[in-house]
């Protein structure tokens, strides 16, 4: 990432980020007490499923606090991912992601086939993960993605492994809230997970001599379920406003120790486009790198995306035609890693004109 910024990485015109933040009320702020806490009383646990029912509704995003992740996993593993990224290209490189299995380092993603100004490690939460061989319908042939490890900083594996278990713990209970927001049942959702294609990600965002130009990763909605996301003291996530105001794009403040909670296009197929997925990016800055950490709560491959019966009746009916997330997800890292001139696959390609 040199003097003279390579083309690769400038944004079109239209979607420069600007360089004046302008502040909004920012995204809701929920306590998840009620779920963390033993014997919560049901008053606060229904006030709980009413505010994160219309966080999802108006916002998309949301934050959360008493959450139930350790603090000090957390901290040990955001000063793990900065020893791993410290080190030089070559060493990182010995653990980069290959033909066989997209987990481990690369610095060469393209969002919407611009290059983002940052390098990653991708972790599943599976190891292994059976997915699709190639994304055409008619091949049935599944492969195992396997985890790479990484020999520094000593313990990696196992830290990134022991925070894995408590982003499930809370991508549960949070999946068990959103249910219920949408009148469901507690665990509704909890069969896509049996087996599932999650992966947590360590983002590392280098300074950027050139802010006005590149993004930490260009605007994207998330593909999956529900994202978890821990950001470090430094800010850079902007967040699409869903209603139209002088402003479009809102930061998200980083709160200490929070989580960042938002619902994939999964979920917005799911609920027939009640919870929609929105857009969000990262702005760089010339002056401090920036960290963060998402966890993505995948299903199994052999999940048929769609509508729940549930959610659908005649005057709603369904606004999606079913699809193999497995599939979704191969064509998804098949153009996620060169820059390509035409749109990937998106969940409107999906959608019942
Ligand atoms: C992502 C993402 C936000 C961040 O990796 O999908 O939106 O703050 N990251 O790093
Ligand atoms: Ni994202």
């Amino acid at each position: 990432m040199g003097v003279d910024i390579d083309q690769a990485f400038v944004q079109d015109p239209q979607h420069r980020p600007g360089l004046s933040i302008t502040q909004a009320h920012g995204i809701p702020l929920i306590d998840l007490s009620p779920v963390t806490t033993t014997n919560p009383c049901p008053s606060s646990m229904d006030a709980l499923v009413k505010e994160i029912g219309s966080a999802c509704k108006e916002w998309g995003f949301f934050q959360v606090i008493n959450h139930g992740v350790s603090i000090s996993l957390r901290e040990n593993l955001q000063e793990a991912s900065k020893k791993f990224f410290a080190q030089s290209l070559e060493d990182k490189k010995k653990v980069s992601r290959d033909e066989t299995s997209p987990s481990g380092y690369y610095d060469t993603e393209h969002t919407k086939n611009v290059r983002d100004w940052k390098e990653v490690f991708d972790f599943l939460t599976k190891d292994p993960t059976l997915v699709p061989l190639t994304s055409h319908e008619s091949d049935d042939r599944l492969v195992q993605w396997t985890n790479k490890s990484p020999h520094y900083p000593p313990g990696f594996r196992d830290i990134i492994k022991e925070y894995i278990e408590e982003m499930e713990k809370l991508a549960r209970k949070l999946m068990e809230v959103i249910a219920m927001s949408l009148g469901l049942e507690a665990k509704r959702f909890e069969e896509f997970f049996k087996e599932q294609t999650s992966f947590i990600r360590l983002n590392h965002y280098p300074p950027c001599p050139y802010p006005h130009l590149a993004l930490g990763v260009g605007r994207h909605k998330d593909p999956g379920s529900l994202t978890i996301l821990a950001q470090d003291d430094v800010g850079g996530l902007e967040v699409k406003l869903k209603h139209k105001t002088d402003q479009e794009w809102v930061r998200v403040e980083p709160t200490p120790n929070a989580y960042i909670i938002n619902v994939g296009d999964i979920m917005q197929v799911w609920s027939n486009d009640a919870y929609e997925s929105v857009e969000h990016r990262v702005m760089v800055n010339s002056e401090k790198e920036r960290f963060s950490i998402p966890y993505f709560l995948f299903p199994a491959h052999d999940t048929e995306v769609k509508p729940l019966e549930e959610l659908t009746n005649e005057n709603n009916p369904p606004k999606y035609r079913p699809y193999k997330w497995g599939k979704f997800l191969i064509h998804r890292k098949d153009s996620n890693f060169q820059k390509q001139n035409v749109e990937n696959i998106q969940i409107h390609h999906f959608k019942i004109a």
